[in-house]
C-alpha cells in the first residue's frame, strides 16, 4: 500500500482533531474547506476499520470535480472506487459513499441507512429539513469493529444560500433550539488568507475575492455571515400567510398559473374575493411531465363546476420547440387548456408587487391579502426557502433550482393583477368554460388588488 503525505494548516488541524457530534469549517471562500473535508473523512476510513461514510454535495456536477477525481488520485493503490454504487472500498472494511441531494426528497434514499460519519459539503446549499432529515442516518452501522465510536458530522460551508439561516443559527450564532446541546457544535473560522497552499501556488486569488462587490467580497473574504440577507421573503409567515383550506364561494373569481418545465411542473389555482384578497387554494408539483401530460393533469384537477377566468403562464412557452416546431403554447391549446396568457416576466417588479401583497392588509378586517392553503405544501415549502440572488439587487437567486418553480408561478399570477400590466381584453376573454356570474365580470375586478 502506497504511504498518504499529508500537511494541513493550523485552521484545518484543529478541525481534524474535533470530535463534536457536528463540527463545521470554513465560511468563506478558498479556506481549504473541500481538501480538509477529503482528507478527515479519509483518515477516519483509514483509522476505523469497518467505518461507514456518507460524503454529500447538493448536485452530481459538483460533487463529481469537488470530490469524486480528486479522491480517485489521492486513494490509488489504498481503495477501490465501484462507481455503480458510488463508493470507495477499503481494505479495512471501511467504506465512503458519495451522494447528491439535488432536489429536497433526494435525501430520503439516505433513510433507513446508518453512517458513523457524514460530510455535507457546502452545507448552506441544503435546507435545515435535509439536514435533520440526514441527522436519522447518523448512527452505528453495526460494520464497525470500535462500537463506542461517537457518530458525528461534519459541514463546510460559505454564507449565502438555502441554508444560510440554519448554519449561522447553529454555527455562528449558537442559537440554540429545544434539545440542541451547546456542546454539539463546534466552529473552526478558515479564511483564504489561512490556505497557505493557495496563497503560495496562486497569490492572486485574494485579489480577485477583493474585487467581488462589497456584499460578496465581505461575506467571501472575511467570512462574515451577517452581510448576506437571508430569506428573500421575511414577509412571509406560516401562521399568517396559510390556513387549512375551506370551501371557496362560487362567486370569487378563479384563474391558474403555471410554471412549464420537464425538470418540474408547478400550477397553481387561485381566488380573488370579493373583500380584495389573493387565495392560493390548489397546487399541482410534479416533475418529468411533457407537455402534454402537464396540460392533462392540470385539466384534471380542475372540476368542470369550478370555471377558470384565465391560466397566466411562463413566456417561453410561446417558443418553438426544436422537436415538433409547435410552442408549449400550441400543444397546451391543442389539449384543452384554454385562455392562456402570457406572464408579464419582470422578475424585481414582480418580487415587488409579491412582497406588497404578503405585506398587505384587508383594510376593512386586517386579514392578510395573500392566503395559501396548507394543502399547496409546496409553495408553502419553498416561499421561505428563497434567497437573494448575490449580484443582483432585489432579484430572487436561481438556485438550488428546484425550490424556485412554486414562487415563480405565484409571481406570474400576481402580475396578472398588477396595474400596470392589465389590458382589459386580456385575462378576460375567450373563456372556454361559461362564466357562473357574468354580473361581477368585470365590474370591480380591474382594482380588485390595491398595490
Ligand atoms: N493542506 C493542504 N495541502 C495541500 N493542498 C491544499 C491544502 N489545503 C488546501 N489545499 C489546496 O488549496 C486549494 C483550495 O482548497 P479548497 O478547494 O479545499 O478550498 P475551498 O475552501 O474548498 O474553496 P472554495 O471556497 O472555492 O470551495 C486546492 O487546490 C486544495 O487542494
Ligand atoms: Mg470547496
Amino acid at each position: 500500500m502506497r504511504e498518504l503525505i499529508i500537511n494541513p494548516n493550523e485552521k484545518q488541524k484543529t478541525f481534524f482533531e474535533s470530535n463534536a457530534k457536528y463540527t463545521a469549517y470554513g465560511g468563506a471562500r478558498g479556506g481549504g474547506k473541500s481538501w480538509a473535508m477529503r482528507t478527515k473523512l479519509v483518515l477516519l476510513a483509514l483509522n476505523y476499520n469497518g467505518i461507514q461514510i456518507l460524503l454529500l454535495r447538493r448536485t452530481l456536477g459538483e460533487l463529481r470535480e469537488n470530490h469524486l477525481f480528486p479522491l480517485l488520485k489521492l486513494l490509488k493503490g489504498i481503495a477501490k472506487f465501484v462507481s455503480t454504487e458510488k463508493e470507495f472500498r477499503f481494505p479495512n472494511g471501511s467504506r465512503i459513499k458519495l451522494g447528491y441531494c439535488d432536489s429536497e426528497n433526494d435525501v430520503l434514499q439516505f433513510q433507513g441507512q446508518a453512517y458513523e460519519v457524514i460530510g455535507l459539503e457546502e452545507a448552506t446549499h441544503f435546507t435545515e429539513k435535509q439536514f435533520i432529515a440526514l441527522t436519522e442516518s447518523n448512527r452505528i452501522s453495526g460494520n464497525m469493529e470500535n462500537q463506542s465510536f461517537r457518530p458525528r458530522m461534519y459541514f463546510t460551508c460559505n454564507p449565502g444560500g438555502v441554508g444560510h439561516d440554519w448554519v449561522k443559527r447553529l454555527f455562528i450564532d449558537c442559537n440554540y433550539r429545544n434539545n440542541e446541546q451547546p456542546d454539539n457544535y463546534y466552529f473552526v473560522k478558515s479564511l483564504v488568507f489561512d490556505n497557505h497552499f493557495l496563497m503560495k501556488s496562486n497569490p492572486e486569488y485574494v485579489n480577485t475575492l477583493m474585487a467581488l462587490p462589497e456584499i460578496r467580497r465581505k461575506a467571501m473574504l472575511y467570512g462574515d455571515w451577517n452581510s448576506f440577507e437571508g430569506a428573500f421573503f421575511p414577509e412571509f409567515d406560516y401562521e399568517k400567510h396559510t390556513c387549512e383550506p375551506f370551501p371557496l364561494e362560487k362567486s370569487w373569481i378563479k384563474f391558474r398559473a403555471v410554471d412549464y418545465g420537464l425538470d418540474m411542473t408547478c400550477c397553481l389555482w387561485l381566488a380573488l374575493t370579493e373583500d380584495r384578497r389573493i387565495i392560493v387554494y390548489r397546487e399541482l408539483y410534479e416533475s418529468n411531465l411533457i407537455i402534454s401530460e402537464a396540460t392533462k393533469k392540470i385539466l384534471a384537477l380542475s372540476p368542470r363546476n369550478e370555471p377558470i377566468r384565465y391560466t397566466i403562464a411562463s413566456p417561453d412557452l410561446w417558443n418553438r420547440r426544436q422537436d415538433s416546431g409547435k410552442s408549449g403554447f400550441e400543444i397546451m391549446t391543442s389539449n384543452g387548456l384554454k385562455c392562456l396568457q402570457k406572464a408579464n416576466n419582470s422578475r424585481i417588479t414582480g418580487w415587488r408587487v409579491m412582497r406588497e401583497c404578503l405585506k398587505g392588509y384587508n383594510s376593512l378586517d386586517s386579514r392578510p391579502k395573500l392566503v395559501i392553503f396548507r394543502s399547496c405544501q409546496n409553495l408553502v415549502r419553498c416561499l421561505p426557502l428563497l434567497r437573494f440572488d448575490e449580484f443582483v439587487k432585489e432579484d430572487a437567486a436561481d438556485t438550488p433550482h428546484e425550490i424556485t418553480h412554486a414562487p415563480e408561478a405565484l409571481r406570474y399570477a400576481l402580475m396578472s393583477r398588477e396595474p400596470s400590466f392589465k389590458k382589459k381584453s386580456a385575462p378576460f376573454s375567450g373563456s372556454i368554460y361559461s362564466f357562473d356570474n357574468p354580473a361581477s365580470d368585470n365590474s370591480g375586478y380591474e382594482s380588485f388588488i390595491e398595490y
